[in-house]
C-alpha cells in the first residue's frame, strides 16, 4: 500500500508544484494519472519512489516512510519507474547488461542474477534480443528493455511516466499489452498518460490540476463527470462517439467493451 498524506513539493521555495495531495494506492490496482502539461505528474512519480522527498506531508510504502534514507534502496526496488524517452534509459551496451546492471545495483546475489535475467527477458518478449545493442532495437523494444530491467528487481509497483508517448502505434500497443500482463501477474500499475484511450485500460483515475488532486475515482465516473477540456485533455474516441449518439452512463459498458478489444482486455 502506497500512501500520500498531504504531500507538498517545490523545486524553488514559494513555488509549490505539488499541493496537499492525499491518496492511497492498494496493491494490485491499475491506475492512470492524468493532467495538463506541468501539472505535477512526473514530480508525483518521483515522490512515489523516493527519487524526490516530500517537503510537506508524508509518503509511505506500507510501514516504511520513503523519506527514510535507510529504506531508500528498498523503496526504489519496490517501486520501479519507466520514463518517457527510450533513448535516455539505456545506460549499458546491451539488453542483458542493462538488466544485470540494475540487479547488481540492488546487490542481488550473483547466483540469482542469471535466472532473473532470463525471466525478465521472457516476460518482455525480448529473449531474441538478449545481446542486442540499443541501436539494434526499435523504440518499443528499448522501452521493453527498460521494463525488463525494472521487473527483474521484482517490484510490487511500476510507474510508467508517459512511457508510450514517443512510440509508434505498434510499440504503444505492445507496451500497453505488457502493462496488462504485468498487472495480471499481480504487479500494481500506475500509468501517467496524455492518451485518454490508454486511460480506458485502468480502473481508477487521479487527475492533477496545477499540483492539486482534482479527481480521484473510477475510470467510468471520470469520463462521465469530469469536463476534460479545461484540463487540456481529450475524451477517448469511443466515449466521444457514444456521447454524440446520446448514450447515457448505461452505455459505459459498451465503450469499455470497445476499449477492451482495442487493448486486449478481458
Ligand atoms: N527540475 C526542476 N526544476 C525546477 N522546476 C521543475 C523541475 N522539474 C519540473 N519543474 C516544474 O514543476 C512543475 C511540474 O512539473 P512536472 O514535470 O512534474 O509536470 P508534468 O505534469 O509531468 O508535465 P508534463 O505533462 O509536461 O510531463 C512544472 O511547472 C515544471 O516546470
Ligand atoms: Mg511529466
Amino acid at each position: 500500500m502506497l500512501v500520500f498524506d498531504q504531500v507538498g513539493y517545490y523545486y524553488r521555495r514559494g513555488q509549490e508544484v505539488v499541493k496537499e495531495v492525499s491518496f492511497t494506492i492498494q496493491k494490485g490496482e491499475f491506475i492512470s494519472i492524468v493532467g495538463g502539461n506541468g501539472s505535477g505528474k512526473s514530480t508525483l512519480a518521483k515522490l512515489m519512489n523516493g527519487l524526490l522527498l516530500a517537503k510537506q506531508g508524508s509518503v509511505a510504502l506500507g510501514e516504511q516512510a520513503t523519506s527514510d534514507p535507510d529504506q531508500a534502496r528498498d523503496v526504489r526496488q519496490t517501486i520501479g519507474l519507466v520514463f518517457q524517452n527510450p533513448e535516455d534509459q539505456f545506460i549499458t551496451t546491451n539488453v542483458t547488461d542493462e538488466i544485470v546492471f540494475g540487479l547488481e545495483n540492488i546487490r542481488v546475489p550473483p547466483e540469482q542474477i542469471g535466472g532473473r535475467v532470463q525471466d525478465a527477458l521472457r516476460a518482455t518478449g525480448l529473449e531474441r534480443y538478449a545481446d542486442a545493442a540499443p541501436h539494434e532495437l526499435s523504440g518499443g523494444q528499448k522501452q521493453r528493455a527498460a521494463v525488463a530491467a525494472v521487473i527483474a528487481m521484482q517490484p510490487q509497483f511500476i510507474v510508467f511516466d508517459e512511457a508510450t508517448s514517443m512510440l509508434d502505434p505498434e510499440g504503444r500497443n505492445e507496451l500497453i499489452k505488457l502493462m496488462r500482463d504485468l498487472h495480471a501477474q499481480g504487479i500494481t500499475i500506475i500509468q501517467i498518460t496524455h492518451h485518454m484511450d490508454e486511460v480506458l485500460a485502468s480502473r481508477r483515475v487521479l487527475l492533477l490540476d496545477q499540483g492539486k488532486l482534482a479527481f480521484d475515482g473510477p475510470t467510468d465516473r471520470f469520463f462521465r463527470e469530469v469536463p476534460l477540456e479545461p484540463y487540456g485533455l481529450e475524451r477517448p474516441f469511443a466515449v466521444r462517439i457514444g456521447q454524440q449518439l446520446g448514450w447515457s452512463g448505461e452505455a459505459t459498458a459498451d465503450w469499455k467493451g470497445r476499449a477492451a478489444s482495442q487493448w486486449s482486455i478481458e
